[in-house]
């Protein structure tokens, strides 16, 4: 196999755990540049056994260190724009995170690009698109076997030291992060969309900060068993010293309820606090029903009209990080991909209406209204026709 160069713009905690699954599956690769000023990656690349390769102060530097076969995004969410575009316009092959970009504006922009004279690929990380029973969701629902996908519920609930986390690190400000929502279940949301076969028609929302809050300073830091709790030890990049009293301006917990353009329905409830924590999709079609359980990798379906037990999946594999194997799932579709032009499980535009879709919840949140969705997807069908 070729040894692949690699450049990196933002070595965090995100790009070097990418990296390690990628190293870990059987890719020779090589960083062949870096641009990071301060690179929270370093160790989680360090313990991988994957050199850090020589940094340079701009991206364009990096860039110029050309030809890539790969240059990975990795920096807060408010520089994935530019970082693409550059990436994009030295020509090279492109790996961001998510969420693929941070506004509307960047969304619209982004889709005019893309959409104009063939470029470099652009793979978006989102990862659960290459998880096995992620993929095999979207199978049942595609198999038909649920019949009509009518409702969907889905939560995605966080522990204590996640939340903690969140509420020191980047993430606690939507000038960077976002939002809450945009960060964390811009992922859960793409896949929603795929599931419901139509982008949102009307939102509405509710949530806020109850949790982090200067008022709950003084609730406990200890866990039952004597341990310290919310001490995370690096907030990283323009972290804050306390999970309670930092400038954090995006929610704690939120809900969503969103009808598509087909009819079909969904509640979301988001919390990162909880003693039981569960990220889990209810998909209710007219002939069965489906849960898929992320914590615990397992799937359980059943026909409307059953009385058999559920058929149980359970996919094992679970990992302290919860990704569950789904690093190393998508370091092998990056792979094929490159290596043999295999389609990869999801495209940029699939990214950029999965996160004007959290967008389009948070405007909706923030207005109190329940937000008309037409007007927002018009303007990124006219941006995409745009040359
Ligand atoms: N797909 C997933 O499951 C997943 C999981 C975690 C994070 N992410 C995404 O990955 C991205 C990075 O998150 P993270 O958790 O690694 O954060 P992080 O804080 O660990 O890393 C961000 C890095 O960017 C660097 N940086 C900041 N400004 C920079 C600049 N101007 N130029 C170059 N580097 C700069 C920081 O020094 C830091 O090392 C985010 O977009 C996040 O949403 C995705």
């Amino acid at each position: 196999m070729k040894t692949y160069r690699i450049g990196v713009i933002g070595l965090g905690q995100r790009i070097a755990h990418v990296l390690a699954a990628m190293r870990e599956v059987g890719w020779s690769l090589k960083v062949a540049g870096q641009v990071d000023p301060a690179p929270v990656g370093a160790q989680i690349l360090a313990a991988a056994g994957i050199a850090g390769g020589p940094s340079f102060a701009t991206p364009a530097e990096v860039l110029a260190q050309g030809p890539f076969d790969l240059v990975m995004v990795g920096t807060p969410n408010h520089l994935h724009f530019e970082h693409i575009n550059l990436a994009l316009d030295a020509g090279f092959p492109v790996f961001a995170e998510k969420p693929i970009v941070r506004t509307q504006a960047e969304s619209l922009a982004l889709a005019s690009r893309l959409t104009q004279a063939a470029g470099p690929p652009l793979y978006i990380g989102l990862v659960m698109r290459s998880m096995p029973i992620v993929r095999e969701v979207i199978a049942r629902v595609d198999s038909g076997e649920l019949g009509e996908i009518v409702s969907i519920d889905a939560t995605e609930h966080l522990g204590p030291e996640h939340g903690g986390y969140l509420a020191r690190n980047w993430r606690r400000r939507a000038q960077w992060g976002g939002s809450y929502l945009l960060d964390k279940v811009c992922h859960d949301f793409d896949i929603f969309g795929r599931i419901a076969g139509a982008r949102p028609a009307k939102v509405a929302s509710f949530g806020g900060r109850r949790i982090f809050t200067a008022e709950r300073a003084a609730a406990s830091r200890t866990w039952d068993d004597g341990e310290p709790a919310y001490v995370v030890p690096d907030p990283g990049w323009m972290g804050a010293n306390d999970a309670f009293q930092s400038d954090m301006d995006v929610t704690d917990h939120q809900t969503a309820m969103v009808e598509y353009e087909n009819r079909v329905r969904l509640s979301f409830h988001a919390n990162s606090h909880v003693g039981l924590t569960e990220r889990r999709w209810y998909v209710a079609g007219t002939e069965g029903t489906l849960i898929a359980d992320l914590v615990r990798n397992r799937l359980m379906v059943r026909r409307a009209l059953s009385r058999q037990k559920p058929e149980r999946i359970d996919y094992g594999g679970r990992t302290a990080d919860a990704h569950n194997g789904a690093d190393q799932a998508m370091a092998r579709d990056l792979l094929a991909s490159l290596q043999d032009g295999a389609p990869f499980p999801v495209t940029p535009f699939e990214g950029l209406e999965a996160g004007l879709t959290v967008m389009a919840i948070d405007e909706a949140m923030t207005s109190g209204e329940m937000l008309d969705c037409r007007p927002m997807w018009a303007r990124y069908d006219a941006a995409m026709k745009r040359s």
